[in-house]
């Protein structure tokens, strides 16, 4: 069994965040979706896998998972040309699935629990896919089953205007080589692309058989803002444990699941948790309050912080209540004049705000 990661695409959902890092590296408590993605194909016991870069940020993301905490396989990377499609990426990556089942997992997903029991439930079965599905408010925004009374799926569409159910199509896939075959005879969908969605609709029509299986635990797509900070919420509720390694001073206190990375120092502030603060960060007469993480080298001072994500090398100084922001690397908030009330920011890298 092979694996493939789809890590190409633009991500314009996400500008301007997206303007100066590729979606996929966008952290979530201070690690990159990505490297949850590996994880969670390395523990389903696949060794074998190729991520699907772009030319824009395909140098982008080899850097990063070189200088990652490394992982027990052998990853290489195959360029998209153009996104032109999730079944165009399978394409792409023909001469390196040749004839094997793989694990398709989009770049941009995370899922509670791995893969581990759909990759052996697959391996044991004769079923030539394997979709999972995941109950959704806004269906309008996903590709979408519609199954019979014995839970078998009827049909497929792709972002349909009027769902025939409110069961989204998650990004991970299971498929038998004869996926290539019915991608070899769709056609580009109304926005341009081939999608996966219509080449396993071919799938039921060629009479193969199609599997799916309901999540019951979290999933998130992170393509936006706010999904991004429900991301964060969800994985430091779900997987932070305490792991502070630096002395906190007197005057400060560092309350519940916190993870506070080597070479951060905190003075007459208090953090509590779960909230996740990499290396090398300063964390002066602050309060930062729970489902925050920051990155490497920021610096917040005089200031509180709630249910945020801050990328590496910010500073924030004088900001009374910044709360439900993302705000990009090497950007610097600070406040002249009095300001009441919330802030709330999405800003891209490199910006200077002076509220
Ligand atoms: O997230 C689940 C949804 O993902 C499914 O419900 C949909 O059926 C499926 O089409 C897909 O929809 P999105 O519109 O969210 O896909 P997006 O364009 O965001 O691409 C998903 C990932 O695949 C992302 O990491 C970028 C990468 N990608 C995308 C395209 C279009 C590629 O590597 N190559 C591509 O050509």
């Amino acid at each position: 069994m092979k694996a493939i990661i789809l890590s190409g695409g633009k991500g314009t959902r996400l500008k301007p965040m997206t303007h100066t890092v590729a979606k996929q590296l966008l952290p979530v408590a201070n690690k990159p979706i990505l490297f949850y993605v590996l994880d969670q194909i390395v523990e389903s016991g696949i060794r074998d896998i190729a991520i699907i870069i772009s030319p824009e940020t395909g140098g982008e993301i080899k850097k990063a998972v070189a200088a990652g905490p490394g992982w027990d396989a052998e990853i290489s990377y195959i360029v998209q040309e153009k996104p032109a499609g999730l079944a165009h990426a399978v394409k792409t990556a023909r001469d390196f699935l040749g004839d094997s089942r793989f694990l398709m997992f989009l770049g941009d997903n995370l899922i509670q629990d791995g893969v581990k029991k759909f990759v052996s439930e697959f391996e044991s079965k004769s079923a030539d896919a394997l979709v999972l599905l995941k109950e959704v408010s806004d269906p309008r925004l996903f590709g979408v089953a519609e199954l019979d009374a014995a839970g078998k799926i009827l049909q497929l569409v792709e972002k349909p205007k009027e769902p025939k159910s409110n069961l989204a199509l998650v990004g991970v896939y299971l498929f038998k080589p004869d996926i290539h075959r019915a991608i070899d005879r769709i056609k580009p969908s109304r926005r341009g692309e081939l999608e996966i969605t219509d080449a396993i609709q071919e799938l039921l029509n060629m009479g193969d058989k199609v599997e799916s299986h309901i999540l019951s635990g979290w999933w998130l797509d992170t393509g936006k803002k706010d999904d991004m900070l429900e991301a964060n919420r969800i994985v430091l509720d779900d997987l932070l444990k305490r792991d502070v390694k630096i002395k906190v001073g007197a005057g400060s206190k560092v309350e519940g699941r916190v993870a506070v990375g080597e070479g951060t120092v905190i003075e007459g502030s208090t953090v509590r948790g779960p909230a996740s603060i990499a290396p090398n960060c300063k964390i002066i007469n602050s309060f930062i309050g729970p489902y925050t993480s920051i990155a490497a080298g920021t610096v917040i001072e005089n200031s509180s912080i709630h249910h945020s994500i801050i990328l590496e090398n910010c500073r924030i100084s004088d900001i009374e209540h910044l709360t439900d922001s993302m705000i990009g690397s090497s950007t610097t908030v600070t406040r002249r004049k009095s300001v009441s009330g919330p802030v709330r920011l999405f800003v891209g890298d490199d910006a200077d705000i002076e509220l």
